[in-house]
C-alpha cells in the first residue's frame, strides 16, 4: 500500500506531473557550473545508502578538454568526450520501496532530473538499470521515455522551440532492465551487469568518475537523488536545504513498513525526529508497544525503542551514523513487543546469504555461516559459545571485502546480539523460541 504525506511537499507535489519546468530554466538561465554550485547549496546527499554529497559527485567528473566541451550533436561525439550518466533504479534493500514509487507516480520527474545532471556533468547518454522485478514500473518508465522523445524532450537538441538561446544540448536515454540480484544495486556491479557481464562488484579505485561503463568518465546516482533536483531548481537550494539538518539538507521520502500502523511512502524533511515521523504515520500498529526499529533497510543496526526514546533521534545522516547506524535506504521497520528479534536478523541474513555475489571469501562463506547459525539459535540448537563465534565471523567480514556487502550482514548481526543479547541468551537456554505463540516477523520483513 502507497501513502504520502508531508507537512509541505517537496518532492511529491510533482505526482502525475509533466512540465519540465525545471530543465527549461536550467537550459534558458544557467550553466553547468552554477546547476552544480545550486546542488552542492543544496546539501542534498545520495538517497542510495551511502549519503555521499551529490554536489560533489558531480564536481569530481573529470573536466571536459577544452576544445571538446562545445556543444556537438551526439553523432560527433568523440571517445574523450563520451561519459556517462547512469541512475541505478536497481532498488532490493529490505524495507525500501520509495524509487518504485517515484518510477510508478513521477517518472517525467525523474526523466528531468536526469537531463540536469547531464547537463551538469557534460554527459550526452544516460541508462536506467531497472530492477528486473519491477514489471510494471518498467513499461511506465519505458512510455515516459517514447513520450519525451515524441516531444523532443529527449534526444538531438532538445527543448529547442523552448529556450531563448540556442543550447544544441543533446540526451539519449537507455532504459536497461536488470535480472534480480541485489548486489547489482551495488553501482560497479550494475556497471559489470550493463555491460553484459556477470553482476560482480568491481575492485576501486579506480571509481566510476574516472573508469565507469565501457571504460567511460561515469556518474551513478540514485533514482530519487535525481528526481530531487528539479524540485531544487524550482524552490531554490537554500530553501530547499533549510527542510533537512545543517549537512542533510531538503526532504527524502521514507518507506515505512513493518508493525506501523499506515504503512507506505512518506515525504518528511529530514529536520524531523523518528518518534514524530512515526506518529505520523499512525505509531505502531493495533497499539501495541514499540519494541526495536531498524531505520535505514535491511542493512542498518538495529535501534532499541529506548534509544529513540532517550537519544531524541533525527533521521538525518548524520543523527543515525552518532548513534551507530545509518540513514541508508530510508527504509523504517517498525518492529513491536510481539517480535522475536532472533527470528527477525535471521530472516535478514538468510536474505543476504541468498545475495552475497560469491566473489570474496569473507562473505561467501560469511554470510552463510551467519545464516545457520542465526537460524540454529532461532530453533533452539545452538550452544552459549556460539554468540562468540557470530562476532568472530562478523569481524573477519567487516571491511575486508571488495564492496559495503559484507558490511550490510554484519549491521543486522551484530546489532541485534548487542542490543538484545539476553534474548538471544535465552533461545539457547531454554533450547527453542520463548515468542513462539505471536510467530508473524516473516510476513513483517
Ligand atoms: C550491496 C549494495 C547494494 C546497493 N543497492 C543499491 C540500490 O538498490 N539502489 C541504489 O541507488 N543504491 C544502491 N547501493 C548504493 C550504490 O552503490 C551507490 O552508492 C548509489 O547508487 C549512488 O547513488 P547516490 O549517490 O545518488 O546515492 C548499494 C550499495 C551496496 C553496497
Amino acid at each position: 500500500m502507497i501513502k504520502m504525506s508531508v507537512i509541505e511537499p517537496i518532492l511529491t507535489k510533482y505526482i502525475g506531473k509533466k512540465d519540465y519546468l525545471s530543465i527549461k530554466k536550467v537550459l534558458n538561465e544557467m550553466n553547468p557550473a552554477d546547476v552544480i554550485q545550486d546542488v552542492k547549496k543544496s546539501n542534498l546527499r545520495g538517497r542510495g545508502g551511502a549519503g555521499f554529497p551529490t554536489g560533489i559527485k558531480w564536481s569530481v567528473m573529470p573536466v571536459i578538454p577544452k576544445e571538446e566541451s562545445k556543444e556537438k550533436s551526439n553523432k560527433e561525439i568523440t571517445p574523450i568526450t563520451l561519459r556517462y550518466l547512469v541512475c541505478n533504479a536497481d532498488e532490493g534493500e529490505p524495507g525500501t520501496f520509495k524509487d518504485r514509487f517515484i518510477i510508478g507516480k513521477m517518472p517525467h520527474l525523474l526523466i528531468e532530473g536526469m537531463l540536469i545532471a547531464a547537463y551538469a556533468i557534460g554527459a550526452r547518454v544516460g541508462y536506467i538499470y531497472i530492477r528486473g522485478e519491477f514489471a510494471s514500473e518498467y513499461r511506465i518508465l519505458k512510455n515516459a521515455i517514447e513520450e519525451a522523445y515524441q516531444e523532443n524532450y529527449l534526444g538531438e537538441n532538445v527543448f529547442s522551440k523552448f529556450l531563448n538561446t540556442n543550447k544544441n544540448f543533446s540526451f539519449d536515454l537507455h532504459l536497461y532492465r536488470g535480472a534480480g540480484a541485489y548486489i547489482c544495486g551495488e553501482e560497479t556491479a550494475l556497471l559489470n551487469s550493463l555491460e553484459g557481464k556477470r553482476g560482480e562488484p568491481r575492485i576501486k579505485p579506480p571509481y566510476p568518475a574516472k573508469f565507469g561503463a565501457f571504460g567511460k568518465s561515469t556518474c551513478i546516482n540514485n533514482v530519487e537523488t535525481l528526481a530531487t533536483v528539479p524540485a531544487i531548481i524550482n524552490i531554490g537550494a537554500e530553501k530547499y536545504a533549510k527542510y533537512g539538518t545543517a549537512k542533510s539538507g531538503g526532504t527524502r521520502l521514507f518507506s515505512l513498513s513493518g508493525h506501523i500502523q499506515n504503512p507506505g511512502v512518506y515525504e518528511f524533511p529530514l529536520s524531523i525526529k523518528l518518534k514524530d515521523l512515526i506518529n505520523h504515520c499512525g505509531g505502531v500498529k493495533d497499539g501495541k508497544k514499540l519494541k526495536a526499529v531498524i531505520p535505514g533497510g535491511g542493512s542498518a543496526p538495529i535501534l532499541t525503542a529506548e534509544e529513540i526514546d532517550t537519544l531524541d533521534l533525527g533521521v538525518d545522516y548524520d543523527s543515525l551514523a552518532a548513534a551507530g547506524t545509518m540513514a541508508g535506504s530510508g527504509g523504517i521497520i517498525l518492529l513491536d513487543e510481539t517480535t522475536c528479534i532472533v527470528e527477525a536478523a535471521s530472516v535478514l541474513l538468510k536474505f543476504y546469504e541468498h545475495e552475497s555475489c560469491g566473489q570474496c571469501s569473507q562473505c561467501r562463506e560469511g554470510s552463510h555461516w551467519l545464516a545457520r547459525l542465526f537460524h540454529r539459535i532461532e530453533k533452539g540448537e545452538a550452544e552459549m559459545k556460539e554468540l562468540d563465534l557470530i562476532e568472530h565471523i562478523c569481524s573477519n567480514m567487516s571491511m575486508q571485502t571488495i564492496c559495503a556487502f559484507a558490511d550490510a550482514v554484519v549491521g543486522p548481526a551484530r546489532s541485534s546480539i548487542k542490543k538484545f543479547r539476553s534474548e538471544f541468551e535465552e533461545h539457547i537456554r531454554i533450547k527453542c523460541c520463548p515468542f513462539k505463540k505471536q510467530k508473524e516477523v516473516s510476513h513483517v520483513l
